[in-house]
């Protein structure tokens, strides 16, 4: 949607409960278009949600009217809302994102959760998240198992860096490394290998919905496996015996994965669901 239209749409009316009337009208193909534009509004304004409801009289300025048009134009063109306020929740930790990182999904919450699963809360170990981006999984493990060492990985030094504020900002500790994947490891092993990799296929009309976010964060080859595939078959270098990996992927791909994990000799394979009942992550120990 236009900038015009949607000055044209939004009155002259400049009161918040106005403008939040006229904004989900706007938003009607957001899955959520007044969470969307009080989210918007409450962050241009630095205020919390519930000011806008006790405040529904208040008149915006002219310059806070023209900047909520111009985030309404935005998420209207389908930017995501964590890229607009330059952050979002994941397990519950405030992660800084920018167009250099995924925007972590609440899906991803699940491979946290696995990891977890398989690290004893005592144990003193080694912990490797490969592409990390935002540094959501790295985080979390390391917030929730402050003995271990945990080591992020990406290819994009851009991602690293907020990554590494991400850190820094929650005071947690956790190692960075650029690097290909395995390439720059040297010896390094890890009783544990966490990855959520690309694996959206080259020419998936569903990445039409994703033009926000970085596509080398997206893509992996023709059919999606390029990086799983390569992760599958390489991980044993640098896992220590009965290390685990934990990879996750399209719900489609459960059977390829569990194929590729068993014909790399992995045990205990196992495929896990999401709250939606769909194969996400799949695990296999060596
Ligand atoms: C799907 S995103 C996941 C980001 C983050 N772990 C999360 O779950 O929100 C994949 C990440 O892998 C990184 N990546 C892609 N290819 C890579 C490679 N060859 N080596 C290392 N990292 C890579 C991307 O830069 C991106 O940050």
């Amino acid at each position: 949607m236009s900038r015009d239209i949607v000055s044209d749409y939004m009155m002259t009316e400049k009161r918040i409960h106005a403008v939040l009337t006229a904004a989900t009208a706007i938003l009607h193909l957001s899955d959520s278009p007044r969470l969307d534009a009080e989210i918007l509004l409450s962050h241009l304004l630095s205020v919390r949600r519930s000011h806008l409801f006790a405040w529904p009289d208040t008149i915006l300025t002219s310059q806070q009217y023209t900047q909520f048009q111009t985030l309404i134009t935005r998420r209207a063109q389908n930017e995501p809302i964590a890229y607009l306020i330059g952050h979002k929740e994941f397990w519950s930790l405030r992660l800084q994102v920018t167009e250099n990182t995924l925007v972590p999904r609440p899906d991803t919450e699940l491979l946290v959760e696995q990891s977890l699963a398989r690290l004893p809360l005592e144990q003193q170990t080694t912990v490797i998240d490969l592409g990390t981006g935002s540094g959501a999984i790295a985080l979390a493990i390391a917030y929730e198992r402050p003995l271990c060492h945990v080591l992020a990985t990406d290819k994009s030094g851009a991602a690293l860096s907020v990554a590494q504020k991400n850190a820094h900002q929650l005071g947690l500790s956790v190692d960075f490394l650029c690097s290909d994947w395995y390439s720059h490891l040297d010896d390094q092993k890890a009783t544990l290998i966490v990855s959520n990799p690309p694996y959206i296929a080259k020419n998936d009309p569903h990445l039409k919905q994703l033009q926000y976010e970085p596509l080398e964060a997206l893509v992996s080859g023709q059919d999606g496996l390029t990086d799983i595939r390569y992760l599958i078959a390489h991980a044993s270098a640098h896992l220590r015996p009965q290390g685990f990996l934990l990879l996750e992927h399209a719900d489609e791909q459960a059977e390829s994965v569990q194929a590729l994990f068993q014909q790399y000799a992995y045990t205990a394979i196992h495929t896990y669901q999401d709250l939606a009942g769909l194969d996400r992550v799949t695990v296999g120990q060596l």
